[in-house]
């Protein structure tokens, strides 16, 4: 069967990650997390003293960008897959709790550096070379793979968004104001869409799913036939 290149991008907390999983394993293709890879590098300049701050040291940076290697590794238990960074499995780290871009911080900055951007690119078009991939992020469909043969970006509004991102995380035991909440989603969207370099935007010829008002299932249903059109079966 012909084997096609699946961009999926959109804003923080659209839930766009559990549908390109889920799409992912269903259709027996790869999955790609590129927030997980903005977060792996964060977590290098963590580790490695780069940050002053919220201030990164860019010519250290600089200098061991290349050293920065991001893997994913099939979790035999969750059947998803885990980042690793230069060969540690580093999930747990970069999903913490505090992780320091709430509020737009330390991650946040990091993906507005064009030399980080560009070495995570040529990190994400190498990967998806073969194709047979689902990959998600912000710049997917726009630089990293504009010739993707199907493109997708998700939203939801900020109040829904923010409502599932307060379940999660009582879900989880973490108690969570919803106020505070809404107000990072909106934050993090501004961060996110006003950048120089790679805002989030949506590519003309992506499909739009607003998926305020639908539930996982409906939204399963219309993501694979859009797949089934655009393989052509
Ligand atoms: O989707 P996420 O929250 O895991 O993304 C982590 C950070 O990386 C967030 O600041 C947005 C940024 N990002 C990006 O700039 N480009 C991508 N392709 C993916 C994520």
């Amino acid at each position: 069967m012909k084997k096609i290149v699946i961009a999926i991008d959109g804003h923080s907390s659209s839930g766009k990650s559990t549908m390109a999983k889920d799409l992912a394993k269903e259709i027996g293709y790869t999955y790609i997390d590129t927030g997980a890879m903005y977060r792996a590098v964060t977590l290098y300049c963590i580790q490695h003293g780069f940050f002053e701050g919220e201030k990164i040291k860019e010519e250290e940076l600089k200098a061991s960008i290349h050293d920065i290697d991001i893997s994913f590794r099939l979790n035999a238990e969750t059947g998803r897959p885990d980042t690793y960074l230069n060969g540690v499995n580093v999930e747990k780290e970069i999903r913490g709790m505090e992780w320091p871009w709430k509020g737009g911080k330390k991650g946040g900055f990091l993906a507005t550096l064009g030399f980080v951007r560009r070495a995570l690119v040529a990190k994400q078009q190498e990967m998806g070379k073969a194709k047979g991939i689902v990959m998600d992020g912000r710049d997917i469909g726009t630089v990293v793979f504009p010739d993707a043969e199907l493109k997708l970006f998700v939203t939801a509004s900020p109040e829904v968004r923010a409502k599932r991102r307060v379940d999660e995380l009582e879900a989880k035991g973490i108690p969570a104001s919803y106020e505070e909440v809404l107000e990072n989603v909106k934050k993090r969207d501004y961060i996110d869409s006003t950048r120089e370099e790679s805002p989030l935007r949506q590519a003309d010829d992506a499909l739009v799913l607003d998926n305020s008002h639908m539930t996982l299932e409906e939204q399963k249903t219309w993501l694979l036939e859009q797949y089934h059109k655009a393989i052509g079966s």
